[in-house]
């Protein structure tokens, strides 16, 4: 596998393009089984995952062309598969996307669950409960999942007990093809839920929202093609921020939308570190030593637990303590180990995690536990003294599109010792 090696110690300075959303193409991705006419999706990033979702594309008996960041999606067959393959469904856990789709288009779905991984137990009883209500049969045998639709999905009240951002789009995607009105309340309303709706509704779905957490979709019995441009990843951009903040250097960042990064611009302004935005771009000064700041994950506009482990690294370089509470997910704190071994200090106290700032990181080597945590222990090697040495980056490469290559732009001393790829997609 792979190796990323860091000399911490550089100034991040000069510009990123910040990448597609990988959460945002994932089930866009899926949505085009919906229709039988070409899709064309820009501005997807070159992810591990994206490439196990089009594989589940070409398996499922669609056509699939990647050229760069472009994909385009062709139909040949009207006839889809409705067993998916353990071997892709274990990759990824947004595989569970392919529910809706083929259960509008097929109405019938067998697929193991995708079972729970480092960060949690996460189960499915949102999405299969929610199924129930629009009228679909469903048995469980050791984790696979039987799902069938007698006649036609039908549309119906559904109250999420969480606001899930899967088990939300799932409903999207089965509910747009489904017979009459269906209303999801305690929606999720996320960015990426908002470009699935925009690019559902460019393909002729009726889809709107009201307010923060409710949608009404009045069902259609066709849709059709379209292009779609991904909206840019707040979380990769959240972590260049970071960077910039960590590494006392300045990053613009281009091709984001400031909006989505609000409440952590907002605790990082707080922190005292100085940050412009226009409508597209985010710039990132460090001026003065920052302060920590508290924070409690939530979900959307809350903070983002997609953004608590680089948080918490920031966190363990600024001089006194601080709190950092995961509400979203109950096993998140995984890099808390591999962050203790270059300095930090760190106590977990079940949810919540007590920081005490430390003067410096020292170079260790790590290994990455899931996607997010790769990403908080490559801001610990960019600021600790000495090499840093990264295994299991199979993780990284599912989220960040070239992160070594626009890191070593910005003046960030790392490199890669390649080997045989593998991956491991559960976020
Ligand atoms: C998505 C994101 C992930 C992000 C998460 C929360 C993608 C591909 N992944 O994951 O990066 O961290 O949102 O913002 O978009 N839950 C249940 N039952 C269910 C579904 C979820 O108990 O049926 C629980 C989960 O275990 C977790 C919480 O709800 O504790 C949030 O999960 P959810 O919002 O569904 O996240 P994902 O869609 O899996």
């Amino acid at each position: 596998m792979d190796t990323i090696i860091i000399n911490g110690g550089q100034k991040l300075v000069g510009e990123v393009c910040i990448s597609g959303s990988k959460n945002s193409t994932l089930p866009i991705l899926f949505s085009t089984l919906l229709t039988d006419d070409t899709v064309i999706i820009t501005n997807v990033p070159a992810l591990l995952d994206i490439d196990i979702a089009i594989a589940f594309l070409k398996y499922i008996g669609k056509i699939v062309v990647k050229d760069g960041h472009t994909v385009r999606i062709y139909s040949y067959n009207t006839i889809y598969k409705c067993t998916q393959p353990y071997e892709l469904v274990s990759k990824m856990r947004a595989s569970i996307l392919v529910m809706g789709p083929l259960l509008a288009r097929m109405k019938r779905v067998n697929i193991s669950s995708p079972g729970g991984c480092a960060i949690g137990a996460r189960p499915i009883d949102i999405h299969l409960e929610a199924f129930r209500m629009l009228g679909v049969d469903i048995s469980v045998h050791n984790n696979y999942v039987k799902m069938f639709v007698k006649k036609q999905l039908k549309g119906t009240t559904i109250n999420f007990k969480f606001p899930s951002v899967g088990a939300t789009e799932n409903v999207l995607l089965a509910a747009t093809l489904a017979h009459g009105q269906t209303t999801i309340i305690n929606a999720a309303c996320e960015p990426e839920v908002t470009d699935l709706i925009s690019v559902l509704n460019k393909m002729g779905a009726k889809i709107q929202t009201y307010g923060k957490n409710k949608i009404i979709i009045q069902g259609v019995t066709k849709l059709h093609g379209v292009i779609h441009h991904i909206i840019p990843d707040r979380v990769e951009a959240a972590t260049y921020i970071i960077a910039a903040a960590i590494t006392k250097g300045e990053v613009l960042l281009k091709k984001v939308i400031p909006s989505h990064l609000r409440i952590v611009n907002s605790k990082l302004k707080a922190s005292g570190l100085y940050i412009k935005e226009t409508n597209t771009t985010i710039l990132a000064k460090w001026v003065k030593n920052l302060h920590p700041q508290n924070i409690s994950t939530n979900v959307y506009p809350g903070f983002p637990t997609d953004i608590q482990a680089q948080w918490m690294t920031l966190m363990c370089l600024l001089e006194g303590t601080s709190y950092i509470e995961e509400t979203v997910f109950e096993n998140r704190f995984l890099h808390v180990q591999e962050l203790k071994k270059f300095g930090a200090n760190i106590l977990i106290n079940d949810r919540i995690v007590k920081i005490q700032g430390v003067k410096k990181f020292i170079g260790t080597a790590v290994q990455i536990s899931d996607l997010r945590a790769g990403a908080a222990l490559i801001l610990a090697g960019l600021v600790a003294e000495g090499q840093t040495i990264l295994s299991s980056i199979h993780h990284l490469d599912r989220g960040y599109d070239s992160i070594e290559n626009k890191l070593r732009k910005l003046n960030a001393n790392i490199i890669r010792i390649q080997d045989k790829k593998c991956g491991d997609s559960r976020n």
